[in-house]
């Protein structure tokens, strides 16, 4: 690695960052040339300040560019890391289509996003689920109102039921479940709409530690399985490692992408990992461009 940024081939805007405690950093991030053709997923200058009532400002995001491109193949997962209330929600909000930025566009493959679509999949950090349907008929819920027929359905909601471990729940409601079981309901429901991007607003924050890293593993067990290019938000650094392919640092409000750091490849991802020398290197150097800037 060299000691000045350098920008990788083929990542715009990446570079290699050394860990240097010698208090504040200028931010890194380098935005991509945003010019040429249209990658799976484009943010371009967005920003965004919600007014209250009383006419009063809050900016939230301020000029932030990124691209993803697709990667066929891998499930890719991009972390968006910064301190609460800093303005992760919103950014992906926007690419939701919840809320209409102030400034700048998102585009999904080539397409303005103007409003939610199937196209998007999102899992928030409280389970939201009907309570009068049982967790089979959660999952089909996007795909009944799609017109799916029966047969089709029963069979998909039953492959995501065991990809996320829930095979034997179908029948039961959400009331029933645990919180972690909850969150993979809402898993299962999302993917099983398949769709291009999945957008994971800190669906975890809510768990104990223990059932917190299980969700982890089985969230990239199912991202490489389903090859999803996902975005998920956390303030959580060792959560950010653990299942980042690349971590964007974010300042405090208003949010602005300070530095996208790519995490190696880990060849076995499982909870022992996190004590492991490599991995608290690249929490320090996490935190301490979380914490300098
Ligand atoms: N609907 C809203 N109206 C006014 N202010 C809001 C609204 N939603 C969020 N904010 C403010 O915008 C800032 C960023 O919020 P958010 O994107 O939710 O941050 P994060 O997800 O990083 O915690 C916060 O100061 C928050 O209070
Ligand atoms: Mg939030």
């Amino acid at each position: 690695m060299s000691d000045t940024p350098q920008p990788q081939a083929g990542e715009p805007g990446t570079v290699a960052v050394t860990v240097d405690r010698s208090g504040k950093r200028e931010p890194t991030w380098v935005p991509p040339d945003q010019s040429g053709p249209m990658p799976r997923l484009r943010v371009k200058d967005l920003s965004h300040t919600y007014v209250d009532k009383t006419g009063r400002g809050t900016e939230a995001v301020r000029d932030i560019s990124f691209d993803v491109v697709d990667k066929p193949g891998t499930g890719e997962v991009i972390v968006f890391l910064g301190p609460s209330g800093c303005g992760k929600s919103t950014i992906l909000k926007a690419v939701a289509g919840l809320i209409v930025p102030t400034k700048g566009d998102v585009f999904l493959d080539g397409k303005l996003i103007e409003e939610p679509g199937r196209d998007r999949g999102m899992v928030f950090q409280q389970y939201t689920s009907f309570g009068w349907l049982t967790v089979r008929e959660n999952v089909e819920y996007g795909l009944k109102l799609h017109g799916t027929p029966r047969a089709e359905r029963r069979k998909l909601s039953q492959k995501y039921l065991e990809e996320v471990g829930l095979a034997e729940f179908g029948d039961h409601f959400p009331k029933d479940l645990s919180g972690g079981m909850k969150q993979r309901v809402a898993i299962a429901r999302t993917l099983i709409n398949k769709p291009r991007v999945v957008l994971m607003d800190e669906p975890f924050g809510a768990l104990d530690p223990q059932t917190r890293w299980g969700m982890q593993s089985l969230l990239l067990d199912v991202s490489r399985q389903e090859d999803n290019t996902i975005l998920f938000v956390t303030h959580d650094v060792s959560e950010a490692v653990y299942l980042a392919d690349s971590v964007y640092v974010l300042s405090a409000r208003p949010a602005r992408i300070l530095h996208r750091v790519n995490v190696p490849f880990f060849a076995n991802r499982d909870a022992s990992l996190k004590s492991t020398r490599e991995f608290r290197e690249i929490e320090e150097k996490l935190l301490d461009l979380l914490y300098s800037s």
